[in-house]
């Protein structure tokens, strides 16, 4: 059959889970797996004929994204500041809000023109750890999560242009406190589970059926407990003049600041997005 009726009947059929600008870019995320197509190739090659058996294959994976299962884990990978990431059910999908936290870390990074020791907590996919070993020449990441599953994950990416040192792994619970035989840092990140168990109900099956509880959800009771935490290891293994910044809850940014100004962090300040909601605590002596 034609590309352009099996991109057609794709987004058709996703469209009952999915606005149809959404269906559409997951078919197209999909059929380059599949295929090698581009966004375009429909475009500009209108006779471009894909095979029964591909035809059949890209049917069935519509069929589990029309009930909700992420394009990410059906072809098992992620974009991530411009690069592919693995991705397993063990592992967040990552977001592109978390490309800003990068960046951020990135600019400073590169304004300084010396390698630097980075701290990721709570790594998952080890999408923020690898990017940062990659976008800084020299850089030496450690990276925590609690999740053997997931730290299989992140230790297996690999990267046409690899870092020049691979970041490390290591099984920690962040809760139970820094380990000071880490040495100190100049930079500490963390994207930590963030979400009251509460706002379950604002949330997508996509993510609620099929990413990992640990990776998203905390006690109502209890929503910084993480970031209380991340402060005690930054307090402990922050360079003097060094810095952290991490993920946050939009609607708890002045909370999640007042954490990290507790153990003795004076400068805090909310960042925000594009769209203006609080995203990221950065946060120095
Ligand atoms: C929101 S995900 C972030 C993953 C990744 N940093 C990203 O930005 O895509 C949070 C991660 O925290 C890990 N985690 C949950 N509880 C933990 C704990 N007590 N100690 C260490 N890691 C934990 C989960 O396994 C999960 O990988």
């Amino acid at each position: 059959m034609l590309l352009k009726e099996l991109i057609k009947e794709g987004t058709e059929t996703i469209s009952v889970a999915y606005p149809e600008r959404e269906a559409r870019e997951m078919v197209f995320i999909y059929l380059e797996h599949l295929l090698g197509t581009s966004r375009h190739t429909h475009i500009l090659e209108p006779a471009y004929e894909v095979a029964e058996a591909d035809a059949d294959m890209a049917r069935t994976a519509f069929a589990r994204m029309a009930a909700f299962e992420p394009v990410q884990y059906i072809i098992g990978k992620a974009n991530f500041y411009g690069r592919d990431f693995n991705v397993s059910p063990s592992v967040l999908i990552p977001r592109p809000e978390t490309e800003l936290l990068c960046r951020e870390v990135t600019m400073d990074g590169r304004s300084k023109r010396r390698p630097m020791r980075i701290l990721d907590l709570c790594t998952g996919s080890g999408c923020i750890a690898w990017t940062l070993a990659m976008e800084l020449q020299g850089a030496e990441v450690t990276a925590v999560d609690l999740s053997e599953d997931a730290l299989k994950v992140a230790s297996t990416q690999s990267f046409e242009d690899g870092p020049s040192v691979n970041p490390q792994f290591i099984k920690a619970d962040v809760l139970a406190g820094p380990i000071e035989s880490l040495g100190i840092f100049d930079v500490i990140v963390s994207n930590p589970p963030y979400v009251k168990e509460s706002e379950k109900a604002l949330m997508r099956k996509n993510v609620l059926d099929y990413e990992p509880d640990m990776a998203l959800f905390v006690d109502d009771d209890d929503p910084l407990v993480f970031y209380r935490a991340v402060a005690f290891w930054a307090k402990a293994l922050l360079k003097e003049d060094g810095f952290g910044i991490v993920e946050i809850n939009e609607a708890l940014g002045e909370e999640t600041a007042e954490a990290f100004a507790e153990v003795g962090f004076t400068k805090t300040e909310v960042i925000k997005d594009f769209s203006e909601r609080a995203r990221f605590v950065k946060f120095s002596r």
